[in-house]
């Protein structure tokens, strides 16, 4: 495969969005926009070329973070599509491959459109326009093809009523053989309605000049642009429902596909039963036989094998889950490890906790880590018994096999196999009862006076 260089453009405005963030910043499946066409383009060990517009060091940053290799250039004047190209001038002066031109706000494109593309241009094509037929074709470019060639793609604004009629759009990529690219792209005019440089003229262009222009086309869904809310929110759909299916595909029994929300980066094992409603922020990894109950909320997390959570469950911030672990309903688990066969079936937070194995954690536990400052660790051994309606407060250290009496305020370590008693003892007053019955029926006779 001949060498790959992508131009990734991404200093459009956005003002569409009406947000203080750039367009290609807000997320589709927990990743911005721009890091989804990134990533397509890595899988085939692209060079990469973001140019950004003036002002978008946010995009900059972001883009580098993702991917240390990729390069920015600055595209100081929005003056078209050809001219944000040009921008990148020293990498394609130089490339010997192809280049692949791509908008950093349409990141659905797949592997396999991409693929298609570059098989084309190695098969002996000039140039690939990747074309779709959206449900509303206004504002599009028009594929004007011959066969299976494309001759112009003509800008809406400047398209005939009969052109206008052609349901074949441009979906804005395109790949070139680098020789083609360099051919055509100084060549562009901007004698057109928008007084814009337009990359797609160099498809009239490379024509002209004899050269062989496919296209391909590809499903309208993989090709959303996000440049408002309502397309965004068309790309996150379309992104689960990808996702939903690729999850399913390595043996994930998904009980209403639809109510279950992906990350990008989900990774889950095989046989895992997940409930309807449950939302997987980024970072998480499930192993083999996990069940999910409803309404979990999970980001930053590892689930060991076998482990039950759920439902009601929240957990967060880099939590560890062994095998066997059993969280219940309404258990919040942030940035703690927890041993294998290890149990909290209801009501608790464990947060900054170390836990060990087999331990059992009763209802209403609370690990109280945070002093309103700072946030201290809370450890526990294998084989722990923490009695219900605890405050374990940190930093505390309670050693295997322990039993805490519930209703504990454990302010002190506990030494293994202790039984730590943190509340004041319980003192029966025999026939006091009636006292305190005919005292508040006195008290209410006064206030009826
Ligand atoms: C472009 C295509 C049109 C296609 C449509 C698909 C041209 C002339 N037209 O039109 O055929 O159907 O996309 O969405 O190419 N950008 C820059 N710098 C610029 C101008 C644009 O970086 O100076 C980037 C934008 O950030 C965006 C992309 O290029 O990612 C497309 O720009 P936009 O102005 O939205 O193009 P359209 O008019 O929609």
């Amino acid at each position: 495969m001949a060498e790959l260089l992508s131009i990734i453009l991404a200093a459009g405005e956005g003002t569409r969005m009406k947000s203080a963030l750039p367009k290609v910043l807000h997320p589709v499946g927990g990743l911005p926009v721009v890091s989804h066409v990134l990533r397509t383009v890595q899988g085939f060990g692209s060079k990469v070329v973001v140019v950004v517009g003036p002002g978008h060091e946010a995009v900059e940053a972001a883009v580098t973070r993702f991917e240390a290799m990729a390069h920015i250039s600055r595209q100081e004047q929005r003056l078209g599509t050809a001219h944000a190209v040009q921008q990148a001038r020293a990498a394609y002066e130089t490339a010997p491959g192809h280049v692949l031109v791509l908008y950093a706000d349409t990141p659905l494109v797949t592997a396999e459109t991409i693929g298609s593309i570059v098989a084309k241009l190695d098969d002996g094509a000039d140039m690939v326009v990747v074309g779709f037929r959206p449900g509303d074709p206004t504002g599009y470019g028009r594929l004007l093809t011959e066969g299976d060639r494309v001759r112009a793609i003509r800008e809406h604004k400047d398209a005939t009523e009969a052109e206008r009629q052609i349901g074949l759009c441009n979906s804005g990529i395109i790949g070139f053989r680098g020789d083609a690219l360099r051919g055509v792209i100084d060549r562009i005019g901007n004698e057109n309605a928008k007084g814009e440089y337009y990359l797609t003229d160099a498809v009239e262009l490379a024509t002209g000049d004899g050269r062989r222009v496919d296209f391909i086309e590809a499903d309208a869904a993989e090709l959303v642009g996000v440049d408002n809310r309502e397309k965004l929110s068309e790309a996150e759909a379309t992104f689960q429902q990808f996702k939903r299916k690729e999850i399913m595909a390595a043996g994930v029994t998904l009980r209403d596909p639809n109510s279950v929300w992906f990350s990008w980066d989900t990774e889950i094992g095989r046989d895992v039963t997940i409930f309807p409603n449950v939302v997987f922020g980024p970072g998480v990894k499930i192993a083999d036989n996990v069940e999910i109950r409803a309404f979990c909320d999970i980001e930053d997390a590892v689930i060991g094998k076998g482990s039950s959570i759920g439902p009601f469950a929240r957990i967060r911030g880099g939590a560890e889950l062994g095998p066997d672990v059993h969280l219940g309903n309404f258990v919040e688990v942030k940035k703690s490890k927890i041993g294998a066969g290890t149990k909290a079936g209801h009501l608790s937070y464990l947060g900054d906790a170390e836990i060990g194995t087999k331990t059992n954690i009763g209802a209403g536990t609370i690990t109280c880590n945070y002093d309103g400052v700072n946030k201290d660790k809370t450890i526990i051994g294998d084989n722990v018994f923490i009695g219900s309606n605890a405050s374990l407060v940190a930093p505390v250290n309670i050693g295997a096999g322990a039993y805490t009496a519930s209703g504990s305020v454990i302010t002190q370590d506990v030494p293994a196999d202790a039984l730590a008693l943190g509340r004041a003892r319980q003192e029966n007053k025999p026939g006091y009862a009636p006292k305190l019955r005919d005292r508040a029926l006195a008290k209410k006779a006064a206030k009826g006076k």
